[in-house]
């Protein structure tokens, strides 16, 4: 049964009655520009046609119960509780309530009204797979008090507030990028973003290439600590380079010229950390030329050399992923792979010849369920639109 149907059956079940609306909001993928967008730089996700959906009504009631159908599990939390990050009988929220619980303290900072829904959920999007679960379920919970709590705000506005529930509520010290392609994702483009002025146009992918999902089946672990350790590194190397260059506010604002004269000046892990910074800026400041020149090939080649960097410079590549790449490069087809999102497992991101993109998943399965004794779960992925109210 399709998820919008399972998801309308299980709340007939659950509340007594059909649900009043349906909403939609996509997972994404990243082709350039990764653990840049918390360096002012720029990024070029697609929205994926992988989404969470939420079925939901208004209730009377004080508190919103949602069910979350891929844990099986209930939470009930107010405007009240929410804020010590507890539910309605003052037990603990459970984690995945987390992401919701969060957009509704979002909103209530922003003066905006959460009115109580009764809600059951679920997504397609696989979870802690670099594919941005979490931002589709922020994304999802915004459109739905949207829809219900009489006010409007745009995309990149909704985008903002899901940005500060994960950072001030979940924790995770994460960038724009995933909320954005989340909320503003466009059919058949990719979307480039300036992750300092907000700015962003779309670009199309030439009809004859096609975006191949390769899901390593390993999962993250540990990722929050160490992201935000990262993005940390990235801040100690800008205060550092302020010394020579008082001007700069962000790793975006050096160019590689300059970091590489002033590099030594770092202690070496940090170095590391500001280089892959300072090159993926530059790489996705050519991406766009390219891909409007239609030169996939060189595009391609600037995906791999992220690769190497993410693995080298910036250490959040695994075995894995290294794995999935490396065999995903030597075949025939492949104009670009790297592993895509924050890192430590997941998915990697594949450009490919669209008459090529068949043989190449089986392959592709083959070769690495071979090497690794792991089952990976390969896709040709289509750029969807951004969330949306369905229903
Ligand atoms: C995660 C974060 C994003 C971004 C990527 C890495 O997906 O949520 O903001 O930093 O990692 O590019």
């Amino acid at each position: 049964m399709p998820l919008i149907d399972r998801l309308a059956t299980i709340y007939r079940q659950t509340f007594g009655d059909f649900p009043a609306h349906i909403v939609r909001a996509p997972g994404r993928v990243n082709l350039l520009g990764e653990h840049v967008d918390y360096n002012d730089g720029f990024v070029l996700p697609a929205a994926i046609d992988r989404a969470t959906y939420i079925a939901f009504s208004p209730t009377n009631a004080s508190h919103s119960t949602l069910l979350a159908v891929d844990f099986d599990q209930r939470a009930s939390f107010s405007p009240a509780s929410v804020r010590t990050k507890t539910q309605a009988d003052s037990s603990p929220l459970p984690d995945w309530s987390l992401y919701p619980a969060g957009v509704m303290w979002a909103l209530m900072e922003a003066g905006l009204s959460v009115p109580s829904m009764n809600a059951v959920f679920a997504s397609d999007v696989p979870r802690g797979a670099g594919l941005s679960s979490s931002a589709s379920v922020e994304m999802a919970f915004l459109l739905a008090w949207q829809t219900l709590g009489g006010w409007t705000l745009p995309p990149m506005q909704r985008a903002l507030l899901g940005q500060k529930a994960e950072n001030q509520y979940v924790g995770v010290n994460c960038g724009i990028m995933d909320q954005f392609a989340s909320a503003c994702g466009v059919e058949d483009r990719l979307l480039l973003l300036d992750c300092r002025s907000l700015e962003w146009k779309t670009i199309p992918l030439p009809k004859d290439v096609s975006i191949v999902i390769a899901d390593t089946s390993v999962r993250r672990k540990l990722t929050s600590g160490e992201y935000n350790q990262r993005r940390a590194a990235c801040e100690a190397a800008v205060r550092l380079l302020q010394q020579d260059l008082p001007h700069i506010q962000a790793l975006r604002d050096i160019s590689v010229e300059e970091f590489n004269r002033l590099a030594g000046k770092l202690p070496p892990e940090v170095r590391r950390r500001a280089r892959h910074v300072v090159e993926e800026i530059e790489r996705t400041r050519q991406a766009e030329a390219l891909l409007e020149a239609g030169n996939i090939r060189e595009f391609g080649r600037l995906m791999n050399e992220c690769h190497v960097s993410l693995r080298d410079l910036y250490e959040v590549s695994c075995p894995e992923l290294n794995a999935m790449v490396d065999i995903a490069q030597s075949l025939e087809g492949c104009y670009g792979a790297r592993f895509t999102g924050a890192g430590f497992g997941g998915c990697t991101v594949n450009l490919v010849a669209s008459e090529k993109a068949h043989e190449f998943s089986q392959a592709l399965a083959e070769r690495y369920e071979a090497e690794t004794s792991l089952h990976p779960e390969i896709y040709i992925s289509h750029a969807s639109s951004g969330a949306a109210l369905l229903k």
